[in-house]
């Protein structure tokens, strides 16, 4: 990463600062994100979590400079987002409306870099480097429409990765795949976000996927949204699927990260007072998590 006035240890390389965003309909007004504040240093890899329609996607619209927020700013690198910024790349869900059928897999992942003028060999080498980081080098002639649903989100992948963006925002990406390849997935962007040190934001209404990911878990309100907690997750970064998920550790911060969503839904769009530092560290003990309710593959949705 290059270096930057605005990217010195500790300093945030995103910032989403009061975002508020009302949408107004038919009906009158929908208030979907009241009160949103919460920040990004370089390297992290940060998951946000929240029950379906608490305005993740409206979030990551405003984040991304795709929709306006009513108030509030995001700034990124020290510059307010405005419109799409050239250092960010965003995977959404719906991995079948965006990848182009007519091209092949190389030519998809290929496009944003023709796009941004790079030159035909240094784009050979970040396309083949990016397939290999999604375990695709085998099928570049291949079209996306020939690939398997998880094969395919590989695909939006590698093309986000290839373009070396600064912050990788991703939006449920793998909430229409089966468990397996969830499971697959989850592990490659633990993988890519190691090997390439890239930021990431990925959302999810998934508490489970949620601690698993991330270094910090920032956990939404139901609508209008707020910012509930910014929990540390302290697992070791090595994670595996069966030894992560087993650990006491993961399944005290998944219980906490319940809780959490659990009271503010009883809080709706209440903001905790903001503390100095917001983020919070989970107290290592079996009393912390005593009088929970037993949970199992939790969602919030
Ligand atoms: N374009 C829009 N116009 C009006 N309301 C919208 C629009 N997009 C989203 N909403 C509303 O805003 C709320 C948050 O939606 P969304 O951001 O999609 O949540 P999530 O991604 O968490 O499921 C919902 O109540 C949804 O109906
Ligand atoms: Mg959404």
């Amino acid at each position: 990463m290059q270096s930057n006035p605005t990217d010195g240890p500790g300093q945030p390389l995103l910032s989403v600062r009061g975002i508020q965003k009302i949408y107004k309909v038919d009906a009158g007004e929908i208030e979907a994100v009241r009160n949103l504040t919460f920040d990004l240093r370089p390297g992290e890899l940060v998951c946000l979590v929240g029950p379906s329609g608490s305005g993740k996607t409206t979030l990551l619209k405003i984040i991304a400079g795709l929709m306006a927020p009513t108030s509030g700013e995001v700034v990124l690198a020290g510059k307010k987002v405005t419109e799409p910024p050239k250092d960010m790349a965003v995977v959404f869900q719906e991995y079948g409306r965006s990848l182009f059928p007519w091209m092949t897999v190389r030519g998809n992942v290929e496009l944003p870099l023709k796009n941004a003028g790079i030159a035909k060999g240094e784009r050979n080498k970040l396309v083949d480097d990016a397939l290999e980081a999604v375990g695709l080098a085998h099928v570049p002639t291949s079209y996306p429409w020939q690939l398997s649903g998880g094969m395919q989100q590989r695909v939006a992948i590698a093309r986000a990765v290839a373009y070396q963006p600064k912050v990788l925002l991703m939006d449920e990406p793998f909430a229409a795949v089966d468990a397996q390849t969830r499971a697959d997935l989850e592990d490659l962007v633990r993988s890519v976000w190691e090997k390439l040190g890239v930021t990431i934001l990925f959302v999810t209404h998934d508490i489970d996927e949620s601690v698993y990911l991330g270094e910090r878990v920032v956990v939404l309100s139901s609508s209008p949204t707020v910012v509930q907690e910014d929990i540390i997750i302290d697992l070791p970064e090595k994670r595996d699927q069966l030894t992560t998920r087993s650990l006491p550790r993961f399944v005290e911060l998944r219980n906490h990260v319940y809780e959490q969503i659990q009271i503010a839904k009883k809080n709706k769009g209440v903001a905790n007072p903001a503390p100095v530092d917001p983020r919070v560290t989970v107290p290592h003990a079996a009393a912390a998590v005593e009088g929970l309710p037993p949970v199992s593959g939790v969602d919030v949705s």
